[in-house]
């Protein structure tokens, strides 16, 4: 043995030898919060099942949102919270949805901040699944070409970058194509690419009422179980015209993110979804943790294992801490 010629613990003494040859760094730069967003005026509405997160009217998110750009938060990814359902889920691509308004609002109070919008069906039709429903099954085609309607329905708002999350195949290459034919050739698409069929998606299916009325997501999420249909699903989407890539959720796949780190060149986001946010907010609740440890404990090891972006409820918290 090399002991004690070698001695790890030196490196540990103190705060700034810690600091001098910590090998992950995190920033503001890499986070984006989320936002939900409704039709009316003057709404900040809790959000039961999410701890400090609120349900804003287009026009208070466009304060919400001038918070946030000032911590130095370079994104937010809005959410829509419709009124009306149907069938094939209209409101996605409505001039005046509360996320095309709330896109306008946001860029007119905080325009350097990056607009991203999650551009999917499932909060918007009557099923609660993220396509239309044909013969008792998602149709995957006449799924993709309202969500190119969606997605540059959001680029005439003014959206920088929109986010399909619905997993239906071959999404990204019609929402690009759709952008080009339509002049928005520096609209970015950050494809929710491999989105796992996860159990921690619970709370957020509480507030934007979309767990499906019947059936599950598993015929188009993936199975938890796999690892290399991830990678066959990244790689299709770059080749369609993804600029960046998520893994969804972040915790139970952090393997995942540290596979696609080494095999791809772009960036790659993680998303630390609602579950895996209450799950810490919870515990902490409860005595059993310190919260705020915890969340740098988590957004470390999201970092560590390969993102360059972290989509969080935590950005704000974050974002104070890093300052
Ligand atoms: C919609 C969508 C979901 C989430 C983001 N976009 C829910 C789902 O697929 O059921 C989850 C976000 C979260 O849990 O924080 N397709």
């Amino acid at each position: 043995m090399n002991f004690p010629n070698i001695r790890l613990r030196r490196l540990r003494n103190s705060d700034s030898m810690r600091r001098l040859v910590r090998a992950t760094a995190l920033s503001v730069d890499d986070l984006v919060y989320p936002l939900f967003v409704k039709n009316g005026k003057g709404i900040k509405e809790p959000i039961a099942s999410m701890a400090d997160c609120f349900g804003f009217s287009p026009d208070t998110v466009a304060a919400e949102a001038t918070e946030v750009a000032g911590l130095g938060i370079p994104a937010v990814l809005l959410f829509g919270l419709p009124d009306k359902k149907d069938e094939i889920g209209s409101q996605a691509w409505a001039e005046d949805g509360a996320v095309q308004q709330a896109i306008r609002e946001i860029k007119k109070a905080a325009p350097e901040l990056l607009v991203i919008t999650d551009v999917c069906l499932c909060a918007y039709t009557e099923s609660g699944h993220c396509g239309v429903i044909k013969d008792g099954k998602v149709d995957n085609d006449a799924t993709c070409e309202l969500l190119a309607r969606t997605a540059l329905s959001h680029a005439h708002a003014g959206a920088d970058i929109v986010a399909p999350s619905d997993m239906m195949d071959g999404r990204v290459g019609y929402i690009r194509q759709t952008l080009e034919d339509n002049g928005f050739t520096e609209t970015a698409i950050m494809a929710y690419s491999a989105k796992y069929a996860s159990a921690f998606y619970g709370p957020f299916r509480d507030v934007a009422d979309c767990a499906p009325v019947c059936g599950d997501r598993k015929s188009y999420q993936m199975d938890p179980a796999n690892s290399n249909q991830a990678m066959a699903e990244i790689e299709q989407d770059i080749a369609e015209g993804a600029d960046i890539v998520m893994v969804k959720p972040a915790l139970c796949f952090l393997d995942i993110i540290a596979r696609a780190r080494e095999r791809f060149d772009c960036p790659i986001a993680a998303y630390n979804v609602s579950g895996e946010y209450m799950m810490l907010n919870a515990a902490a609740e409860a005595g059993l943790l310190d919260k705020e440890a915890a969340m740098m404990e988590v957004l470390y090891s999201i970092k560590r294992a390969g993102a360059d972006i972290i989509i969080t409820y935590f950005a704000k918290e974050a974002a104070r801490l890093l300052k």
